[in-house]
């Protein structure tokens, strides 16, 4: 079919399925490399959106710095997307979060205010609904209250976390995500899709096309061609593309959502019965919330240096024979031990078998301590 219709009929139609599943009746969207040129999309739309001559004519036709908000632990592409639209890395506002890892609502209300009374031009601000870090989900009802309020765009980046709307015992994780204006989903994240399959999707038909479109006098014009044609690169960044729909189509076809529903209670089944036994664990503790499959484990201890130290040893020793793979990072400033249940294949006895590692790990290290202390 002329101008790959068949690709893009299927991929309109797995996108109507993600659409339904928010629930939106009306909306727009494409298929991406991923989160990150999702994100990119994301606040491009955002950007057009309030400021409708920005694409045309620059960042400086505002007259004013345009600003947005996430929370310290929102994902990195937020700062490339930042400097890559003229923005400068430095319009994107980190607001520090509070004790279950989301953005602060207070703070975020004040620094809004700072920026409008330095003459700034807030226009946007990112919920992030599973951090890469821990799993947290921004209340996201809390913040489309607060865009609302001022009149913000509210993205959604539920790369990994929006994933809970197809399943309709857990959809609640992420309430208030039909409120978002435009949603980041990757169907190879918590939807078990190979490389490569990022979504983006907005409520606001037309609003991609006022970020993306431009005509082109060497795209093949047909005679009396349907006017319903679609045309992907005037709604992308991309040009040539991949088919990325195609595996998630089919899953969705031969598997269908039920198949999504009993993987995402059985990783969030087996999530909460590692974190009931790091409670338990006489080397560890939780350093987070358990909100999605991803746990956030610490050496217990008062140190922060101490501690910090201990984590990576005992990742070190744990990933030493490449049979498990786990990970050291922050959150909130704190070092802790990542571990995430993301691999359909993933069994209670894998993470029996992660447990012991652990244990056997932190009992080598206190034992090599106690030797070099006595
Ligand atoms: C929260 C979040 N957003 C965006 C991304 C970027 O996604 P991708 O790697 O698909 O580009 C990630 C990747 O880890 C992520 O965790």
């Amino acid at each position: 079919m002329a101008r790959s219709q068949l690709a893009s009929r299927i991929e309109r139609e797995s996108l109507r399925w993600i659409a339904e599943r928010v629930p939106w009746s009306t909306w727009d969207g494409t298929f991406t490399s991923g989160g990150n040129e999702a994100n990119f999309s994301g606040l491009a739309i955002a950007l057009a959106a309030h400021f409708p001559n920005a694409m045309q004519d620059g960042i400086a036709s505002i007259g004013a710095q345009p600003v947005f908000y996430s929370s310290s632990e929102a994902h990195h592409s937020l700062d490339k997307s930042a400097g890559l639209l003229g923005l400068g890395r430095s319009a994107l506002r980190r607001i520090a979060v509070n004790d279950r890892v989301q953005l602060d609502i207070a703070k975020l209300e004040a620094a809004i205010s700072q920026d409008r009374t330095a003459g700034r031009r807030p226009f946007c601000i990112v919920a992030t609904a599973g951090t890469t870090n821990s799993g947290a989900i921004d209340d996201i009802v809390a913040l489309a209250d607060v865009c609302h309020g001022h009149n913000l765009w509210l993205h959604v980046d539920g790369a990994y976390g929006a994933g809970a709307i197809f399943s309709n015992a857990h959809r609640d994780l992420v309430r208030g995500i039909e409120r978002a204006d435009s949603i980041t989903i990757d169907p190879h994240k918590w939807l078990a899709m190979p490389f490569s399959a990022g979504v983006i999707l907005t409520r606001h038909p037309g609003t991609l096309r006022s970020a993306f479109e431009v005509s082109t006098p060497y795209m093949p014009r047909f005679v009396g061609a349907d006017p319903n044609v679609l045309d992907n690169f005037k709604i992308s960044s991309q040009w040539s593309r991949r088919m990325n729909s195609l595996k998630f189509w089919l899953t969705l076809r031969v598997h269908g959502r039920a198949a999504y529903e009993e993987l995402v209670d059985r990783q969030l089944c087996l999530a909460r019965h590692f974190a009931e036994w790091v409670r338990s664990c006489e080397h560890f503790e939780l350093a987070a919330p358990v909100g999605l499959p991803i746990v956030n484990v610490r050496v217990r201890g008062e140190n922060e240096s101490e501690v910090a130290a201990a984590n990576q040893r005992v990742v070190d020793e744990v990933t030493r024979d490449g049979r498990q793979w786990i990970s050291v990072t922050n959150v909130a400033g704190r070092s802790v031990i990542r571990v995430m249940v993301i691999s359909y294949l993933t069994s209670e006895r894998n993470l029996q078998q992660l447990q012991s590692a652990l244990t056997t790990a932190a009992e080598r290290i206190t034992q090599k301590t106690l030797a070099s202390s006595g």
